[in-house]
């Protein structure tokens, strides 16, 4: 049986059905699901019942797992980390609750992952919206001039998880994970252009006057969400998302903190330096 692949916006995103993802994933089917990832940016597989193991094996057919850098998550399972505001989980957990800005994941390692996948275990009644934006087409929007300037820029990103989601620090701390990418990245498999900074993570752009550097990235971080490339998701229990860190941002919408959210992130590793 062949899967469905039905578009969720004009911005990004996919929802795929006529799949089982308990169950290995054949060699024609996997094909479809790469191709219509590269196309979508992000996939949705609604209605799945998976385990630990089962997101991993699925997360297996794209590439090498990537190990939780930012936490330990403990040797059984050190490839998956909940993200989660219910605290007594005997699993540690990562990210602080309700909202967050854009970013990539991972963009303060030198090797960032590939791709990540979120299987939604609870969800709060209101909020804990994932929003994505299509960095592919934010960078493919840009005047010619744009382009020109940014060619051969690169930017800090650093995170610090002990401040808060939804504004830039002031000072930043040495001791944390950071590390200089190209502003503007290449696609390893597409070949094409995405801007690669957020607004939660990119700090500033190498050897430009503070003022000019902020003028960039504001201009940026607005491209980026602007509307027309963006798609949120209202996550129904049971559904498996996957998005390609090569070329999307996602944010995440205030809930209450007195509601459960719990989801469970494995995310791939990518074989390919980030180039520009
Ligand atoms: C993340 O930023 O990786 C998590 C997004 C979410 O919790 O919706």
């Amino acid at each position: 049986m062949s899967i469905i692949v039905t578009p969720l916006s004009d911005a990004l995103g996919a929802a795929v059905t006529g799949i089982d993802l308990s169950q290995p994933v054949n060699e024609q089917t996997l094909s479809d699901i790469k191709q219509a990832w590269y196309e979508h940016v992000i996939l949705v597989f609604p209605n799945q019942d998976i385990s630990d193991e089962e997101q991993e094996n699925f997360c297996l057919n794209f590439g090498e797992l990537e190990r939780v850098r930012t936490i330990d998550a403990g040797s059984e399972t050190p490839h998956v980390m909940m993200i989660t505001n219910v605290k007594e989980l005997d699993k540690p957990t990562a990210l602080p609750d309700g909202e967050m800005m854009f970013h990539y994941d991972q963009c303060y390692y030198e090797q960032p992952c590939m791709g990540a996948t979120l299987y939604a275990i609870e969800i709060p009644d209101v909020g804990g919206n994932t929003l994505f934006a299509n960095c592919t087409k934010a960078y493919e929007a840009l005047s010619h001039d744009w382009k020109q300037r940014l060619d051969g820029l690169r930017a800090l990103n650093y995170y610090d998880y002990g401040l808060t989601p939804t504004m830039r620090p002031e000072e930043m701390n040495p001791d944390v994970p950071q590390w200089t990418h190209p502003v503007v990245r290449t696609h390893s498999e597409t070949g094409r252009k995405a801007i690669y900074v957020s607004r939660l993570m990119s700090m500033r752009i190498e050897g430009l006057p503070e003022e000019e550097s902020n003028e960039i990235l504001n201009f940026l971080f607005d491209q980026m969400e602007k509307p027309e490339y963006i798609y949120e998701h209202v996550w129904s229990k049971g559904d498996l998302m996957m998005w390609d860190n090569r070329c999307s941002v996602h944010a995440r919408t205030h809930f209450s903190p007195n509601a459960r959210r719990m989801m469970r992130r494995v995310t791939v590793r990518d074989p390919k330096p980030v180039a520009a």
